[in-house]
């Protein structure tokens, strides 16, 4: 398996082997690889003739500096992970000045308000790294297809809609999102909750199933304080957001529109560790 740690021979092989009939598909990660990044990887599999991920803390997506320190760094374990789906699958994992040469800053992005909402709300800069970082990689790896999760709906709204106005020559693609059997939402953050905090965190996607089966008859409203009770019985749990949204503008439900599709969001501390998950209403 390859691995690449700048983008000078990473670029260099890509040009080597890509042709007019190739098609690059690209899974940009953090690491911490789980199910839910394999499964992206087995999407672009079948749709590509070369397979590219990135392997990148991307620091300048973080507003929280003790978050960025002790985001989990296992870059072995994950190579193993990759290597079990396929050996032809080329990884780049860089350094911080492969990738932003000595300047760790982010660019500023208008993302028509999408990067207002939420997650935007809560991690001021937040959006501005995410564009930052995944429009530098686009121009490295220069993929046909790109993958997201959508348990990150917000980002992947942005990057849908960073390509539309920048006009960058590539396909985003949405996955499912992948769960725990008890319901949690796989994130690499899970690996800093303790076992008996990931069995009670089972507590997000049961409230948010619950949240999906109140909004067929209650408002946005009545929703979203029913949910805020549900937590404040949870000692162990601090929710810092839950709002119901429109798919596509992320805007908060007011009034309910039948033409509308709607979302619920959520992001909750499990003691000091931050997870966000979400749920289609409708
Ligand atoms: O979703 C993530 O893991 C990150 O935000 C991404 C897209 C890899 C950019 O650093």
């Amino acid at each position: 398996m390859l691995i690449f740690n700048t983008q000078k021979d990473l670029i260099s092989h890509l040009n080597s082997i890509s042709n007019l009939d190739t098609s690059i598909g690209f899974v940009p990660t953090m690491g911490a690889l789980h199910q839910g990044h394999l499964s992206l990887l087995k999407e672009a599999l079948l749709k590509n003739s070369i397979v590219v991920t990135s392997i990148f803390v991307n620091p300048t997506q973080f507003n929280n500096p003790e978050d960025l320190a002790k985001y989990p760094r296992t870059l072995e374990k994950d190579v193993e992970k990759i290597k079990s789906i396929s050996d032809k699958i080329i990884v780049y994992a860089p350094s911080v000045d492969d990738i932003y040469d000595g300047q760790t800053v982010s660019k500023h992005f208008d993302f028509d308000g999408l990067e207002n909402q939420m997650e935007g709300k809560f991690r001021p800069g937040h959006f501005d790294g995410v564009g930052t970082i995944v429009k530098r990689l686009f121009e490295i790896v220069k993929p046909n297809f790109a993958y997201f999760g959508e348990k990150d709906f917000q980002q992947l709204q942005i990057i849908k809609k960073m390509v539309t106005k920048l006009e960058i020559p590539v396909t985003i693609i949405g996955c499912p999102i992948h769960r725990e059997p008890n319901g949690l939402a796989m994130s690499s953050r899970n690996e800093r909750l303790t076992r008996e905090e990931r069995k009670e965190a089972a507590i997000i996607f049961q409230i948010l199933k619950q949240s999906q089966k109140l909004f067929k008859t209650k408002s946005a409203t009545v929703v979203t304080e029913w949910v805020k009770k549900a937590f404040e019985k949870k000692p162990n749990f601090q929710l810092e957001y839950f709002q119901i949204a429109d798919e596509d503008t992320l805007l908060p439900c007011i009034k309910k529109s039948k033409i509308k599709k709607y979302r619920a969001f959520i992001a909750v501390f499990v003691n000091k560790i931050r997870l966000i998950d979400t749920i289609s209403l409708n």
